[in-house]
């Protein structure tokens, strides 16, 4: 469309939106959750095949031993990047794939299907945004107690030396961590991602493990790279609301939590004395060496922000039953060590099919927010999207998936981005998540986030009609006008 721009609608549907022309757009995926051929080529296991394979952990016992058989549809699946027009694909890599055991000997042939990939993203004109770890952390290292051991920090470097040596000459951005929060706080503290373990200092050790690893890969990557690559880490940062009388502290202690026990390290080279006094009876952060929050203190090319939600907070009564709303499955430990008082509620619709209410507003809010924090820090939208309940429509060009809901979901959170730009913030980039339907972590199979369709008994791919607007607004470099 090349008509009127239509902005400012209150509710984030605006369209016809330009967005500048070295403004990256594409897709995200990750490894365990579309590659399957778990057991091939060398792979070692990993905490998510543990734990698909403990019963009682993912819904119907879904695993990622077969997944959308990514592996083996390296080919298709990039010719189907391409038709799509994506300027990047954000992939991530498997450790086990690479390093089996997470430490000793390298496995050559993982790094030969992640350079085939690589290799098929720079012969179609697709820039490759590699994550090393999107929490596929090798079993063995799990068994020597995972994140909750400093020596995994150094283990994650040394992989992340090997995987840049092989790769450092093609990849363009390499993101050292996805989501370090739900590896610490679902991993360790409330149990409902793998390894499954529920116990609060633990997974506060986990936090500063993940944050050291990041610290100490930076410049093993800067080092090990040829061609000036960007790094960078994801947060899932909150956006936290609230409008009690209680609820500034009850933000305070999860912003402390959520946001800042990652960005104040990273970002400004320390942790915070709130932070440090809420948990207090949890840990005493012992594990926190000198130089540690120094270490971790690294310049970054690019700040990673996957966002899909809000959260609602407020101190709970102790006497009301407490609401527990924060988007995450409630298997019985908390995500949240030393807040057991803090009430998490149930937000104002609509929502996804995650439960996750959607509110593009969020996304603006945050953005404007960390460029409000972090001025000089250029910022890429790493992860957004939604799961809806597609329904398939037969017809006779073939199989169709009419997902209004997800256009307009994505829609919104572009205008949201849109907005963020000009107010100012240096959004490099947008990655939709995810580019086909995959093994959603704990909901197994049954939660669809792609904008393409996997029929789970075949493994066909169909582009739904939100991969066709992605495609356009991609060609365009702009959003459409709404469909009559
Ligand atoms: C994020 C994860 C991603 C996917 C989406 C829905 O937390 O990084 O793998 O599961 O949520």
């Amino acid at each position: 469309m090349d008509g009127m721009t239509t902005t400012g609608s209150p509710d984030y549907r605006d369209h016809g939106l330009e967005f500048p022309k070295d403004f990256v757009i594409g897709s995200a995926t990750a490894s365990y959750q579309i590659e399957g051929a778990a057991h091939e080529d060398g792979r070692g296991p990993s905490i998510w095949d543990t734990f698909s394979h403990t019963p009682g952990r993912v819904v119907n016992g879904d695993t990622g031993d077969v997944a959308c058989d990514h592996y083996h549809r390296l080919d298709e699946d990039l010719d189907l990047m391409k038709e799509l027009g994506l300027e990047a694909y954000r992939f991530s890599i498997a450790w086990p794939r690479i390093q089996p055991l997470g430490s000793g000997a390298f496995n050559p042939k993982g790094i030969e299907f992640y350079s085939r990939l690589v290799d098929g993203l720079l012969a179609r004109g697709i820039r490759p945004v590699a994550t090393l770890y999107h929490w596929d952390l090798p079993q063995a290292l799990e068994d020597a107690d995972g994140w909750v051991n400093r020596d995994t920090a150094y283990r994650f470097a040394e992989y992340a030396a090997h995987t840049v040596e092989a790769l450092g000459d093609r990849v363009h951005t390499w993101t050292t961590f996805n989501e370090p929060w739900c590896s610490a706080y679902l991993g360790y503290g409330s149990g409902a991602h793998a390894p499954g373990r529920t116990n609060g200092a633990d997974a506060l050790a986990a936090v500063h493990h993940l944050n050291l690893a990041h610290g100490l890969a930076v410049p093993e990557i800067r080092r090990a790279a040829t061609n000036d690559p960007d790094v960078s880490i994801t947060l899932n940062l909150h956006v936290i609301r609230g409008e009690d009388d209680t609820s500034p502290e009850a933000k305070r202690r999860i912003d402390a939590l959520a946001n800042r026990a990652f960005l104040s390290p990273l970002l400004r080279g320390q942790y915070d004395a709130d932070l440090l006094e809420d948990t207090a009876a949890v840990t005493d952060w012992s594990f926190v060496r000198a130089g540690d929050t120094a270490q971790i203190h690294q310049p970054i090319d690019v700040l990673g922000v996957n966002y899909y939600s809000t959260v609602t907070v407020k101190m709970w009564d102790g006497v009301s039953p407490r609401a527990n709303a924060d988007g995450h499955q409630n298997v019985g430990g908390s995500p949240w060590p030393g807040s057991p008082d803090v009430e998490f509620l149930v937000q104002e619709g609509p929502y996804t099919d995650m439960g996750w209410n959607i509110a593009p507003d969020g996304l603006e809010e945050l953005l404007v927010s960390l460029h409000e924090q972090f001025p000089t820090q250029t910022l890429m939208v790493t992860e957004n999207g939604a799961a809806f309940p597609d329904r398939v429509v037969h017809t006779e060009a073939g199989p169709r998936v009419p997902d209004a809901d997800r256009i307009d979901y994505l829609n919104r959170h572009f205008t949201a981005a849109h907005r963020a730009i000009e107010r100012g913030v240096d959004l490099q980039g947008y990655f939709v998540w995810s580019l086909m339907d995959n093994f959603e972590w704990g909901y197994g199979y049954t939660k669809r986030f792609g904008i393409v369709r996997v029929d789970y008994d075949t493994l066909e791919r169909v582009p739904k009609d939100s991969a066709r607007w992605l495609q356009e607004v991609i060609a365009t470099h702009r959003t459409p006008s709404p469909v009559e």
